[in-house]
């Protein structure tokens, strides 16, 4: 996909931390990057890494920095990452407090290449609500926000938006159900749309075939296993309808139309 991309400064910087709030399940992390460009593009990544304990501890991990969405840019420098603890990597980053270090490489990757607010379908799945965050303060309110969440606990994330329709696979919050089920709706009601997604590969796989049976043009941001994000390794290729590419400086957003599945085969989940 050609959407927008702001270039990374060369090689990795230091950072502080200068928050770190539990939101439900997540923590919305707050870093002052001055030395970084302002205008990161939602869909973009960062490679993070904390400064002390990384490359260590008792079994010898993490060693690599892990990949991250940015949730919020401001205008004084500060960024805003939206995690899950899920592993040593997010365990060390989740508890880092104001005034630590912290390392980054970015803004990586092609984001979403928004188009009019009012045909926006955003979907979210978990802790995908990441990156449809900027995307949503970018569009404003007329673009329609869906959100599913696993629980009550999660579903606290949806808070961080002005306006969105939730589900919970539990249904303590919003519609039982997935999300995928909210957009069906949506998409059967008529009228143009656009669709941008992140979350787990089944729903993006869900969300893609959705709007590939009605013809709705969709933006997907997909993950992969990253170890440099800019382009080196060859950690991060998945398959599209015209080869293989890597997700980290051809994606993370593809369009729908390039893919056979959004359900990478090899990918961690
Ligand atoms: C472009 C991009 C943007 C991302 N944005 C966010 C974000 O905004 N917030 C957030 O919390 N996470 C995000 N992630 C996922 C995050 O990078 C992983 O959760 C993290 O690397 C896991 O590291 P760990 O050491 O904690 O766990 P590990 O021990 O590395 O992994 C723990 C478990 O998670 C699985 N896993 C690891 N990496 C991934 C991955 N990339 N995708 C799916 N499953 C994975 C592993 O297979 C394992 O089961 C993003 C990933 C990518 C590629
Ligand atoms: S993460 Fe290294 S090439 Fe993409």
């Amino acid at each position: 996909m050609n959407g927008p991309r702001t270039q990374a400064p060369f090689g990795r910087r230091m950072a502080e931390v200068t928050g770190n709030e539990s939101v439900g399940a997540y923590r919305l992390i707050s870093v002052l990057d001055s030395d970084g460009p302002p205008d990161p593009r939602p869909g973009q990544f960062y490679m993070l890494s904390a400064r002390d304990c990384w490359g260590g501890g008792a079994d010898e991990r993490p060693y690599l920095p892990r990949a991250f969405s940015y949730a919020r840019a401001h205008e004084d420098g500060t960024l805003q990452f939206f995690l899950e603890a899920i592993g040593p990597g997010t365990d060390r980053l989740a508890r880092l407090e104001p005034g630590e270090g912290i390392g980054l490489v970015g803004p990586l990757g092609i984001g979403f290449d928004p188009g009019p607010a009012g045909e926006a379908l955003l979907v979210g799945g978990g802790i995908g609500a990441a990156p449809l965050l900027c995307l949503s303060d970018e569009l404003g309110p007329e673009a329609r926000v869906l959100l599913g969440f696993r629980s009550a606990v999660h579903a606290l994330g949806a808070g961080l938006f002005a306006e969105v329709q939730v589900a919970t696979d539990d249904g303590s919050v919003g519609r039982r159900g997935f999300v995928t089920e909210l957009l069906r709706e949506q998409l059967d009601a008529g009228g143009r749309a656009t669709v941008y997604a992140c979350g787990p590969p089944p729903m993006l796989e869900a969300v893609r075939a959705l709007c590939a049976e009605r013809d709705v043009p969709v933006q997907l941001a997909l993950e992969s296993g990253m170890a440099c994000g800019y382009g080196a390794c060859f950690g991060c290729v998945v398959p599209t309808r015209n080869g293989y590419v890597r997700l980290c400086v051809d994606g993370p957003v593809l369009a729908g139309d390039e893919l056979e599945t959004a359900v990478v085969p090899g990918a961690p989940h």
